[in-house]
């Protein structure tokens, strides 16, 4: 635990947003999360319970440390259970005026020498930012899918940022198990910059007939010792959140490299967005077994 962070408030308990308030609990942070409703809560708190479940059955958590971790971690639908927070970190969907919006709710309630971060993984920190007044205290902190395994966060100052909080959150980072990495506010930060264009491409190598879907995978994974090839990724990280976060980096930089291929957009227009739907490049139908469809 850091010494000026001793209470952490996330906002959203979806993937993402249970991830963030899982590791941070894990760290031993007294947190609290907030969703929109009960029923959006009970699902993210499953999912909490679920991934601690596995630490403990890998044995890396005892089955106390769990329970304490658990206890450590509480729910809300009310904004004003995070205003004695130290950090808030938002995790909410990927909407612009949403976002704005819940900040401006936020700056009202949150003390006034709370960080805000967002863990937004296109949208300019810098408008965000300005939804609220406390534009010295605004970061983004990007963590990775799934959360409690990837070890990187991206530290995001803005051009206000002051730079004694861009120390804090660093060290809050590595006080979570994660490393950091500092970058500056342009969409897509370090790491979606270099994996969309990449992500994107192979969308275009399977358009033009360089390979299926299975050997693109087989090539990257094997090849360059890749974790998973990029249809898997892509399937995993959902077909619908690249395509958004493609646009919003096509509109900021104007470089077809950004630009989300027709294929892509077909797909998603069609509800085919990868394993969360059980259709994507892959059929998941057995979630086990995969089965290219390309
Ligand atoms: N919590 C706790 N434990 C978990 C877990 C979770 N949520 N998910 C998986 N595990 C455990 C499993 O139980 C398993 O344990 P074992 O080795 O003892 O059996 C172990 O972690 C490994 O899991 P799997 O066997 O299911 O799968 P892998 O070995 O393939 O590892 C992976 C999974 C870490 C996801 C790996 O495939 C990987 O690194 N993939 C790349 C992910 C990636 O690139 N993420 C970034 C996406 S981009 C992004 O997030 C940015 C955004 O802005 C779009």
């Amino acid at each position: 635990m850091t010494e000026v962070i001793r209470k952490v408030g996330v906002l959203g308990c979806g993937l993402m947003g249970s991830g963030i308030a899982q590791v941070s609990a894990m760290a031993g942070y007294p947190t609290i999360v907030k969703e929109a409703a009960d029923e959006f809560l009970q699902k993210g708190m499953a999912a909490i319970e679920k991934s601690l479940g596995k630490f403990v059955e890998k044995g890396s958590l005892t089955a106390e440390q769990r329970a304490e971790m658990l206890a450590r971690l509480k729910g809300t639908t009310r904004f004003e259970d995070l205003s004695d927070c130290d950090i808030v970190i938002e995790a909410i969907t990927e909407n612009l005026q949403v976002k704005r919006e819940t900040y401006a709710a936020l700056d009202e309630t949150v003390k006034p020498e709370a960080v805000f971060a967002s863990n937004t993984s296109s949208l300019s920190i810098t408008e965000l930012m300005m939804a609220t007044k406390r534009v010295d205290r605004f970061i983004g902190l990007h963590f990775f899918n799934p959360v409690p395994l990837m070890k990187l966060v991206e530290v995001v100052g803005t051009i206000t940022t002051s730079s004694e909080v861009l120390d804090r959150a660093m060290k809050f980072v590595a006080s979570l198990g994660k490393v950091p990495i500092r970058t500056s506010d342009r969409s897509g930060f370090i790491v979606n910059r270099l994996l969309v264009p990449y992500l994107l491409d192979s969308i275009r190598a399977l358009e033009e007939g360089v390979g299926t879907v299975e050997d693109i995978d087989k090539g990257m994974k094997l090849g360059c010792g890749y974790p998973m090839g990029p249809f898997t990724l892509l399937d995993y990280v959902g077909l619908e959140t690249t395509y958004y976060i493609a646009n919003i980096m096509f509109e900021e930089f104007r470089e077809k490299r950004f630009a989300p291929p027709p294929l892509l957009k077909r797909l998603v227009l069609a509800g085919h967005h990868g394993r969360k739907t059980g259709r994507g490049f892959y059929d998941h139908s057995d979630p086990n077994n995969p089965k290219p469809l390309f």
